[in-house]
């Protein structure tokens, strides 16, 4: 019956066939290298506590506790307004929207972009969040290459003959998810090129853009088209922001930088989705901000390079010959490419069952269902001892 009266849109959105075996990531004696989040040991809770406390006294609690602005809390807006400054984006309050963590942006461009037979540009892999929030609004996707000589035109009538437009490109620039690459400024440069030719948004994706542990950093893909084009009021870069993986992914809050003609739309979007952000936790986000978001940032780098070492170095001593891997410069994950032959999904079963290891198969992260033979493994949340034991199994299972 109810499948009769979904919309056409739900057959787009599917479970993921690999949620039941990561059911059992629940089970003390699995190693897991599957998640995507930050060490809750790591949280600033005396300062979120202190902020909590302090916004729930005499001078905001009612303020906290009311309905407020859709385009979020202003103190908020102007403290990540002079963020953006530092990373060569001066902007305003006006050129921000918080919204419910940076899925939810990425919900809304879809929303704000995509007509059925549009076109998505990504990249083969890209974040199977993003995929899944663009997926409702039912595209199609054609491959993002920065650095390859595909022609504007080729994309255009690729598009054209899938019964659309290429609409926008969505990258995540930095330490990317699922494989921790980064784009230089060479590609993000081309990126804009090719934006430009084909009249299309660029939505950057910064999730992990604090998360450097060595390396120069590379300017945003807005703060390269702002030096192009002078303002952000003339640029077609949206840039989605988040606090989720450098102060607290439970509260959700991440925010919208770009011109205001997209703010106000998405404004909108937020309206008649969910009114506005919660209004407590902008409040204490600010607080925690203010006192310690460079110290603390500063701590989880430390903390997470080492473990990006420890995992480095685990899989140089005991992956086998024709496994290779990515060394991101930040963020929290890495990713393997096995032998052709080799299927992820099919060593996620075996290593459930043998090694008691879990990773996330790749396949899910490409829109065309190619590469099966990969797997992200993430570095995050697992201490020196669990990685080098970890890996080390994992290791003898490719080896076998
Ligand atoms: C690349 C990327 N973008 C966006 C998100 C969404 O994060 P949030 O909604 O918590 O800001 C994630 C979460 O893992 C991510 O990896």
């Amino acid at each position: 019956m109810w499948d009769q009266i979904f919309s056409s849109r739900m057959s787009r959105m599917t479970a993921s066939e690999i949620r039941e075996l990561l059911k059992l990531l629940d089970q003390p004696d699995i190693i897991s290298f599957a998640g995507g989040i930050p060490d809750p040991k790591l949280f600033p809770i005396a300062a979120f506590q202190d902020a909590f406390a302090e916004t729930l006294g005499p001078d905001t609690q009612n303020e906290a506790l009311q309905y407020s602005a859709s385009e979020g809390y202003p103190p908020l807006r102007d403290w990540i307004a002079a963020q953006m400054a530092k990373l060569g984006i001066p902007c305003t309050r006006d050129n921000i929207l918080i919204t419910s963590g940076s899925q939810q942006a990425l919900d809304y461009l879809g929303k704000l972009f995509l007509s059925p037979n549009d076109t998505a540009l990504v990249s083969w892999p890209t974040y199977l969040g993003a995929l899944g929030a663009f997926n409702a609004y039912e595209p199609h996707y054609d491959r993002l290459m920065p650095h390859a000589n595909r022609t504007p035109a080729d994309y255009a009538a690729r598009a054209a003959d899938k019964g659309g437009k290429v609409k926008f490109a969505y990258a995540s620039v930095d330490f990317a998810n699922p494989t921790g690459e980064t784009i230089d400024r060479a590609g993000r440069e081309s990126l804009l090129d090719l934006a430009d030719e084909l009249n299309i948004a660029v939505i950057e994706d910064a999730a992990y853009q604090s998360l450097r542990y060595d390396g120069d950093a590379i300017p945003p893909v807005l703060a390269l088209e702002i030096a192009r084009k002078g303002s952000i009021e003339n640029c077609r870069t949206i840039y989605c922001g988040s606090f989720s993986k450098t102060l607290s992914p439970g509260l959700r809050v991440g925010w919208v930088c770009a011109a205001k003609p997209v703010i106000s739309r998405l404004v909108l979007m937020k309206q008649a989705a969910d009114l506005h952000s919660a209004t407590i936790n902008q409040i204490a986000i600010t607080k925690v901000a203010k006192a310690c978001f460079d110290d603390h940032v500063s701590n989880l780098r430390n903390a997470y390079k080492k473990r990006r070492d420890y995992m480095l170095n685990a899989l140089s001593k005991h992956m086998p010959d024709g496994v290779t891997w990515t060394q991101p410069e930040g963020g929290m994950f890495i990713w393997l490419t096995l032998p052709d032959h080799m299927d992820g999904a099919t060593m996620l079963a075996k290593s459930l069952e043998t090694q008691r290891v879990a990773f996330v198969p790749g396949r899910a992260f490409h829109a065309d269902g190619s590469c099966g033979n990969t797997i992200r493994l993430n570095f995050s949340l697992p201490d020196k001892a669990t990685i080098e034991e970890g890996i080390k199994r994992l290791g003898a299972l490719l080896r076998s």
